[in-house]
């Protein structure tokens, strides 16, 4: 306990607000952590065969849940003049995310990046959803996406399936440049055959 105060010490104190301010960091922060993902950069190439395998048509709606730097969206917007949205709930990822858009604006850019939790967004008029994100938030976000997307929606996963959905397609892994696979679902989706006990 000792050890931890003079730990405790070697920080200055904070004052009010600046602890406010390292609160409202914090908690979004490690919401993202917990049921989210990290930020881990899709790599450009496999940004490209998402876009690719989505077939966007000028003017539909694209999300990318927990867009990290908005690479994906700037690029929809930019290459297929689709209405792109970014969410993302980290702040610091966020505030990233912002520094860079004039650059993608200068491109021809379009897309929006907004500071949301993706849990609390409806996707009722997506025409593409496309994540990135770990198994246990895959599972968590199945439900929300069946309730919420409209018949021909399409669902475009990098590295981590929907267990539950037979896939359309599947871009299969490039062990060499460690690329991790591609999942296209289609909605209605069609469930996966559960294993016999
Ligand atoms: C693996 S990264 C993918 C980044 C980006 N989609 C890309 O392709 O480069 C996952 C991102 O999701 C964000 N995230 C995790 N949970 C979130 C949530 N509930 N709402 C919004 N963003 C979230 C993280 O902050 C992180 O930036």
């Amino acid at each position: 306990m000792e050890k931890f105060i003079h730990f405790m010490e070697l920080f200055p104190p904070l004052s009010p607000w600046q602890t406010i301010l390292l609160i409202l960091i914090l908690i979004p922060t490690l919401i993202t952590l917990i049921w989210g993902a990290p930020w881990v950069p899709t790599p450009m190439n496999r940004v490209l065969k998402m876009l690719q395998l989505a077939k966007l048509k000028p003017g539909q709606k694209i999300y990318d849940l927990g867009c990290g730097d908005g690479r994906l969206v700037h690029l929809a917007s930019i290459h297929y003049k689709a209405k792109a949205i970014g969410l993302e709930f980290s702040p610091l990822i966020y505030a990233m995310a912002k520094l860079i858009q004039p650059y993608y604006w200068l491109k021809g850019s379009r897309a929006q990046i907004k500071f949301r939790n993706f849990y609390k967004v409806n996707l009722n008029d997506a025409d593409v959803v496309v994540c990135y994100l770990l198994p246990h938030s895959m599972r968590k976000i199945q439900k929300k996406l069946e309730l919420e997307l409209k018949k021909e929606a399409q669902v475009i996963s990098y590295a981590f399936p929907v267990t539950a959905w037979i896939p359309n397609h599947r871009s299969p892994r490039q062990r060499q440049k460690a690329f991790g696979p591609i999942w296209v679902y289609k909605f209605p989706v069609k469930p996966q055959k559960k294993q016999p006990l």
